[in-house]
């Protein structure tokens, strides 16, 4: 099957990002010498005008498109494409101080005053019909235009407004989805301190010194948020799609991020794209590799599809508490590492740093210095010509893992939101880039779904922490199961249905207790520094003969399960911690406490023996090397070394070295921070 092709006016591998031209119309000189220096770079893609509109309409109703079509021309004739950006994320000073209604209410619920940006209301009429009419302009004028290959709508989607206008949209919402007060109290459970609602205008967003203990209410607003932001982008994308349905629209997301669930942003989206900012070189630098990597299967994960990384820095970031140069190489690894997990594309925030202003000191490709004879300059050049060199190679191949995890924002919001068993951190975003992590260790491609996903397909399912099973997902983990499938759940899942209602008669519920074969009837939590013990009973191929436990232990007992391994200490020792129930025709295992990484990484590699799930090279991998895989017609294999210094592999059997074309075999040596990109004979 050929593969969705992003930028169909442009199908190659994009190699550019953010550039501000709109900052130096009074310097032509630097604009021209911004063409010769991309040229220089390999640079074939820039992303236009996103923070442009005081300079798109520098006075109400006065719109100046001219100077934008004359940088749009001037790339295109020096074959450098264009993804045009809608100017929203950040509103010129003009409107935000004549109409107070588009700026943001605080949890303080005061409102703010105009200055920063990404902090308008989602919901103002005036905000809405200011944008849709610079969008309609901008697409009447741009979108036809040969060198425009895509639209960037707005800028990093996020935050919340408390705005009355918003407040009053949410209980719209609320009544669209419960229709009666008495649904909606039934479900929040508020009979609980009297917190009873009479009238529909007793409600009010969660804030700190307002209501926070209704935690249907919480889970709720939060959705909301998503769903108005998702709203305002809709009407966006509505805007410039009525003039030009065939561009492609994007909009460059923030993988974890917290408040939104990027998961809705799918089916809105003809590409997912995101901005990536590791902080390499930190103190724990493997893992901080290994949690890249699962931010960018996340992402890929929104569609299951190819995506681009729209952001990331030439050279360091300005708001990291430590700004570290990436070591030499650091900035090619990491740029193909994205391409290995399924991006086209490596863009950078920015092209030329901005002489002023907060983001002066954010690195660039273009140093204040100006010149091309830097270190970043060359590393970012060289980048360039290796996407030249893999796109024949590459660029049709897709990642496709057999392995999910289920990562849900509304179970994390709703676990965090909720009180207890550990208020001191439940840690639900760590543990699950703790069970990636020990799959990227192995070279083991994985995706992400959530509890809207489709489960079939894979041939083993993760859900760590699924605290809240909600949309009849207990259904789908069951057939998935009964089908064949193996299922590892851990501690801390089936507690709670979609509005947060604990769910009666034992967990994990909603009859996940059968597919389990195991009953949780109470959880332990660890202060910090203690521990339990996991002692492994029953030989498992792979698994050493005790882990390390610590901060959540569940007390579980067996109802048709045959336990692995029991704890080994304190009033519960020698009662189940690691179970296995056969369902149907496939597995669900239970793991009742949080081990250490030795423990997921040993029985994770025990499953894929036994279930023959591909690892991208079958070899030993030394720690921080890791190998991720695009398969096509030829399968690509990305070797990547992680440590500053040189490791080898043995390879399994002779492969073909995408960039030179010549055989490789038997020891690959990979120098610090480098990847090898090989291709299957
Ligand atoms: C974000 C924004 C950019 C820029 C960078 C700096 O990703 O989208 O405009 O501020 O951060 O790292
Ligand atoms: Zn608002």
């Amino acid at each position: 099957m050929e593969r969705q092709i992003l930028t169909p006016k442009f199908p190659h591998f994009l190699h550019g990002g953010d550039y501000n031209p709109d900052q130096w119309l009074d310097r032509p000189d630097i604009l021209e010498k911004d063409i010769e220096l991309m040229k220089k770079a390999h640079v074939n893609c820039v992303s236009l005008g996103i923070f442009a509109w005081a300079k798109l309409e520098p006075q109400e109703g006065v719109y100046c498109f001219d100077w934008l079509e004359t940088i749009i021309n001037n790339l295109y004739e020096n074959g450098i494409y264009t993804i045009l950006a809608t100017p929203s994320g950040a509103k010129p000073l003009w409107m935000s101080e004549k109409y107070p209604e588009i700026r943001r209410v605080s949890k303080t619920l005061h409102r703010d005053l105009s200055g920063q940006r990404h902090n308008h209301c989602y919901t103002s009429p005036v905000y809405r019909e200011k944008v849709r009419e610079m969008d309609t302009r901008l697409a009447q004028h741009f979108a036809g235009h040969p060198g425009v290959i895509m639209w960037h709508i707005s800028n990093e989607f996020g935050g919340t407004c408390y705005c009355p206008l918003c407040q009053e949209a949410f209980r719209n919402w609320l009544r669209e989805k419960y229709g009666t007060l008495e649904n909606l109290n039934h479900a929040w459970w508020t009979n609980f301190w009297s917190h009873t609602y009479t009238d529909w205008e007793q409600i009010h967003a969660p804030v700190p010194n307002g209501e926070t203990e209704v935690h249907g209410l919480t889970i709720d607003w939060k959705r909301f948020t998503t769903y108005q932001t998702l709203d305002f982008m809709s009407e966006e994308i509505r805007a410039v799609k009525a003039v030009n349905p065939d561009l492609p629209v994007t909009a460059n997301l923030m993988s974890f991020y917290e408040e939104i669930d990027y998961f809705k942003f799918g089916p809105k989206l003809d590409v997912i794209s995101w901005d990536a900012y590791p902080a390499w070189h930190n103190l724990e630098p493997l893992k901080e590799a290994a949690r890249t990597a699962s931010c960018h299967d996340l992402m890929r994960s929104i569609k299951h599809e190819p995506w681009l990384l729209m952001e990331s820095t030439p050279s360091v970031t300005n708001w990291a508490p430590v700004c570290k140069l990436k070591r030499p190489g650091m900035h090619e690894l990491a740029s193909l590492q994205a391409i290995a997990h399924g991006s086209q594309s490596v863009q950078y925030f920015q092209w030329r740093k901005s002489r002023g202003s907060s983001e002066k000191l954010h690195g660039a490709v273009v140093d204040h210095y100006g010149g091309s004879d830097t270190r970043v300059f060359r590393e970012v050049t060289h980048v360039g010509e290796r996407l030249e060199t893999l796109e024949k190679a590459v660029y049709h191949t897709e990642v496709k893992p057999e392995v999910a995890i289920v990562f849900d924002w509304e179970n994390r919001w709703a676990m965090e939101g909720s009180r207890g068993p550990r208020n001191g951190g439940l840690k639900y975003e760590q543990t699950v880039q703790a069970h990636h992590r020990a799959f990227w260790k192995q070279g083991v491609p994985v995706d992400f779904v959530d509890m809207d996903g489709d489960l079939s397909g894979y041939k083993l399912v993760i859900t760590p922490m699924l605290y809240m099973y909600r949309n009849g997902f207990a259904k789908k983990l069951r057939a998935f199961v009964e089908n064949g499938g193996t299922l590892v759940s851990t501690y801390w899942s089936g507690i709670a249905d979609d509005t947060d209602l604990c769910f009666l008669g034992g967990w994990p519920g909603d009859g996940m207790m059968e597919v389990f074969g195991i009953w949780n009837e109470e959880i332990d939590a660890l202060h910090e520094g203690e521990t339990n013990r996991m002692d492994v009973r029953e030989s498992m191929e792979g698994l050493r003969s005790s882990y390390t436990l610590s901060e959540l232990c569940e007390c579980i007992h067996l109802r048709g399960a045959e336990a692995l391994a029991v704890y080994g200490q304190d009033f519960y020792a020698g009662s189940p911690v690691l179970t296995k129930n056969h369902f149907g025709a496939g597995d669900a295992y239970y793991v009742a406490a949080r081990a250490e990484d030795a423990f997921q990484e040993d029985f994770y590699a025990s499953l894929v023996k036994e279930l023959g799930i591909r690892r991208a090279l079958d070899t030993v991998l030394p720690e921080g090397v890791t190998a991720s895989l695009r398969v096509g017609e030829t399968d690509v294999v990305f070797v990547q070394n992680y440590n500053g210094e040189e490791k080898t592999v043995r390879l399994p059997y002779a492969m073909t070295d995408a960039e030179t074309g010549e055989t490789v075999q038997g020891d690959l040596v990979l120098p610090g921070y480098s990847a090898h990109i090989l291709l299957e004979k």
